[in-house]
């Protein structure tokens, strides 16, 4: 039988020891692995960010939230939809312990449509399906979110921030309404739908 040589690096492994090749070669594919993920994921937010426009909101303006009921651009009679000079929309709304105000409002479609929100409380989420629309709505800031319908319908939006024993209850509808039908309705009918 040969003795087992000198230099202990050279002795065979005992039972259950695995060999560095083989160690090494499994963190090589392990850091290969996640290097891929770590790329799939950024490509995902890149793609959905330029082909898709969803991203956070850019604009940080403040707000006292424990006045916008007094005046300024959230006042009751402000808020709803308001056609611009330019023929844009922009919606207006406040998130507040359990509803949205308005709690309805309509929109046209194939238009630029601008959504500013702001919470009277707490945080709140604002999230129309399949669109870009998807904004936290936090108390003291206003959140912006643009975008533009390429059809009529309807979006049942839930609030998506747990806000409080309500919150499952806390929604809105945005309906979209095609542009001729939209501009022929009254001012206050444009501006919000009745509470459903
Ligand atoms: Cu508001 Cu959840």
């Amino acid at each position: 039988m040969a003795e087992p040589p000198e230099n202990p690096l050279q002795r065979p492994l005992a039972d259950g020891i695995v060999p560095e090749e083989v160690v090494a070669r499994t963190e090589n594919r392990w850091v290969i692995i996640m290097g891929t993920m770590l790329a799939v994921m950024m490509a995902v937010i890149v793609v959905t960010g330029v082909a898709g426009a969803l991203h956070p909101s850019s604009n940080v303006e403040v707000i006292d939230p424990l006045t916008l009921h007094l005046g300024g651009e959230f006042a009751e009679s402000n808020l709803g939809t308001a056609i611009e000079p330019d023929g844009s929309a922009t919606v207006r709304l406040i998130g507040e312990q359990y509803d949205f105000v308005p709690h309805c409002v309509r929109v046209p479609a194939n238009t630029p449509v601008k959504f500013r929100l702001t919470s009277a409380d707490v945080v709140h989420g604002f999230l129309l399906p399949d669109t870009n629309v998807n904004t936290m709505v936090v108390p003291g800031f206003v959140a912006e979110v643009r975008t533009s319908f390429s059809g009529p319908g309807d979006y049942v939006m839930p609030c998506h921030e747990f806000c409080g024993l309500g919150h499952h209850a806390m929604w809105t509808r945005v309906s979209v309404l095609p542009k001729d039908q939209f501009a022929a309705r009254g001012p206050l009918e444009r501006t919000r739908c009745a509470k459903q």
